[in-house]
């Protein structure tokens, strides 16, 4: 695949996973700690490793990195291409954006940047030109109050249906990708993710979807012809 994968006992190729033991369990009272979802996410970034590396993107966004360890991930999977690519990640909690500029110098990531904002407040100017955005969100369904709470409670406070935080990032995102872009979110059925792309193919979007306990959706403008949408169910 490339020199940013190993080989597994079992022959298969994996990315290698962030260092991540610049933390402990005690900071993860802070900012969300890797978990299933977050792991879900690094699985179908190898498994669309070579579409993306064909896609050859420019710049890479997280919104609501935690940790930094998806975008750290992606970081080692895609390389630097000789440093024109550029890694970014937002998130609105201070104590995550933190977190993960602590993981990207651990993991030795100079070209990865990250800002303390709410979705890409701040970086307007690069409307239109992210290749890859990746999403896990709060989805967790609460009190629409609890999305104000702040602090850790920005990791799952997601509001009605869990969906008051994605809503808002959904009509952007055909404003936020490039024409050969990729959207990558996790849903969960609470979310009701019908729905969820049914409003994005009204954007005109297609999707693909990885199926486990969660749902993670790949999303790309239909004019590229890369993704044909499959039931969704
Ligand atoms: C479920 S956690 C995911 C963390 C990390 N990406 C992972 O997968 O391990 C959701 C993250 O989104 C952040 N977040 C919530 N609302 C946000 C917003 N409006 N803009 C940016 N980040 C946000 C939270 O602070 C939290 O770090």
């Amino acid at each position: 695949m490339s020199d940013n994968t190993v080989k597994t006992k079992d022959g298969l190729m994996k990315a290698e996973e962030p260092l991540m033991d610049h933390f402990t369990s005690k900071d993860y009272k802070d900012f969300y700690e890797p978990a299933q979802d977050s792991y879900l996410f690094i699985d179908s970034l190898l498994n669309d490793a070579s579409s993306l590396k064909s896609m050859n993107p420019y710049i890479c966004l997280e919104i609501g990195s935690g940790s930094g360890f998806v975008i750290n991930y992606l970081a080692k999977l895609l390389g630097p291409n000789n440093g024109s690519r550029l890694f970014l990640a937002t998130d609105i909690n201070p104590k995550a954006a933190l977190a993960t500029v602590k993981t990207a110098q651990r993991n030795s990531h100079e070209n990865l940047d990250v800002i303390n904002t709410s979705f890409i407040q701040s970086l307007e100017r690069l409307k239109g030109h992210f290749d890859v955005v990746l999403f896990n969100p709060p989805y967790v369904p609460t009190e629409s109050e609890e999305i104000k709470l702040g602090g850790i409670a920005a990791s799952w406070a997601g509001g009605i249906d869990g969906r008051e935080v994605i809503d808002k990032l959904l009509p952007q995102i055909p404003h936020i990708l490039s024409g050969k872009g990729f959207f990558y979110m996790v849903l969960v059925q609470e979310n009701k993710p019908k729905n969820v792309i049914s409003i994005m193919d009204t954007y005109g979007f297609n999707y693909k979807v990885n199926i486990s306990n969660f749902l993670l959706i790949n999303l790309n403008a239909k004019n590229n012809n890369i993704l044909s949408s499959s039931v969704l169910y």
